[in-house]
């Protein structure tokens, strides 16, 4: 059922906490179940996409403790005691579980197939068919069109060097955990640096891993053992709180213990670019993360220039951006940001979409948009958006809605689930 908002005329005040990490929650599950003895996770994200890897795993035989809370506890079986699936694995609504579970799959000795809903069979699977059937695997798009559902047979895999085309923690890691069954060490090197929770994670459970620049190599034949995960809290969660605070007058916020691994800061580097009154307190490390509460006050925003590197440190969370900008004076370049087209939406379409239907002044281009940003005075008015079933959309533009004139409708709040399933509650606070 649509959700309603409208404009919010008092600012965001105290602390909050925000659900954990989506990457390394997904991340602590695949690499826990393929691990030898008992992992305890703590705050686990307990969205849906999370709980589709914790499926998966628990068809191919994995022991996995989990009431839909934020503590999980994996009983590992080693990197080769995975049992065959009886049936085809649901990945529901994500791409980190496809994706990265087809390289783990591709090294098994049992067939197995994978798929998940519609805007899962839409996703390119392409990029990672190729680089595994590189490695040896046999792997392929059972309707041929690139997408899931894909359908993997047992083979013998091989060590690569791979130059990938796309700067993509998915890609990287789903050949990196096909690399942990091959024959030989694989390189993956990328364009750009993408968010390196696996590497982190991989080399804290005992696999022997170097990274180097834009090089990442594993080396097959170390065993992994469980660990304890404390998961920080997602910093792409915490960007609607962060894009809220900034933009509703008198805000002042602490959000705590997120996430702040510089492969996923780039938010921070852009609004502190913008002029934002972001302050992080109390940094530490947790479960080889750096972490911090991010102390936020609403800013006075200009436009900016985001391209280049800092695009996969900051790529789930660019619509959030696109609308923090359109009302930031003066004109946000993006571009380098064509990713955006294949995630659980286009997001380049649908957010230009959406923040005209608002009013504002924005430009598709092919890689990103050009935003004319127009300050504190004229805000955005109300509209219907299309939010398409992705989470990023609904809740970035249930961030718009707080700034703008007449009703904003959401058509489908519940797709928030997959990554914060409180959001709306959190927000109406
Ligand atoms: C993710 C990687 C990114 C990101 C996604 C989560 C991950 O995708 O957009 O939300 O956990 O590895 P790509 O690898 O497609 O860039």
């Amino acid at each position: 059922m649509s959700i309603t908002l409208s404009k919010r005329n008092k600012g965001l005040k105290g602390r909050y906490t925000v659900p954990g990490d989506k990457s390394i929650s997904h991340r602590s599950v695949m690499l826990g179940a393929i691990s030898e003895g008992t992992g305890h996770i703590t705050g686990f994200l307990n969205g849906a996409d999370c709980t589709s890897t914790i499926n998966c795993f628990r068809s191919m035989g994995v022991d996995i403790e989990y009431d839909g809370g934020t503590d999980v506890t994996v009983h590992g079986v080693g990197l080769h005691g995975l049992k065959s699936p009886e049936a085809m694995l649901d990945c529901g609504n994500s791409g980190t579980t496809t994706r990265i579970i087809s390289g783990l799959l591709s090294g098994q000795p049992f067939s197995s197939s994978l798929t998940g809903d519609a805007s899962i069979q839409k996703r390119p699977m392409k990029r990672i068919i190729e680089p595994l059937s590189l490695m040896g695997a046999d792997i392929r798009s059972k309707l041929d069109n690139g997408c899931a559902p894909l359908i993997i047979s047992p083979s013998k895999l091989h060590g690569i060097a791979y130059a990938s085309p796309v700067a993509s923690a998915q890609v990287k890691s789903c050949l990196l955990m096909a690399a942990l069954y091959a024959d030989g060490s694989t390189t993956v090197t990328e364009p750009a640096l993408s968010r390196n929770h696996t590497e982190i994670m991989m080399r804290a459970l005992g696999a022997d891993i170097k990274s180097d620049g834009l090089s990442v190599t594993l080396t097959p034949g170390s065993r992994l053992y469980s660990q304890d995960i404390a998961v920080p809290g997602d910093i792409s969660s915490a960007a609607f709180l962060i894009a809220a605070a900034l933009t509703v007058p008198d805000s002042d916020i602490v959000i705590q213990n997120v996430g702040i691994n510089p492969t996923r800061d780039g938010i921070l580097r852009v609004f502190e670019a913008m002029g934002a009154d972001i302050t992080l307190v109390d940094k530490r490390t947790a479960a080889g993360e750096d972490v911090a509460d991010i102390h936020v006050k609403t800013s006075s925003l200009h436009g900016t220039v985001i391209s280049g590197d800092i695009i996969p440190t900051l790529i789930d969370e660019l619509p959030v951006i696109a609308v923090v900008a359109a009302s930031a004076e003066g004109t946000t370049l993006i571009k380098d940001a064509k990713e955006l087209r294949v995630k659980e939406s286009d997001r380049i379409s649908l957010v230009t979409a959406n923040l005209k239907a608002m009013g504002a002044d924005i430009e598709a281009t092919e890689d990103g948009f050009i935003i004319n940003g127009k300050g504190d005075p004229l805000p955005l008015q109300g509209a219907k958006i299309e939010d398409a079933l992705d989470h990023r959309m609904a809740m970035s533009f249930a961030v718009a809605a707080l700034l703008a004139d007449g009703d904003t409708v959401i058509p489908h709040p519940e797709c928030v689930s997959v990554s914060y399933p409180d959001f709306f509650k959190i927000l109406s606070l």
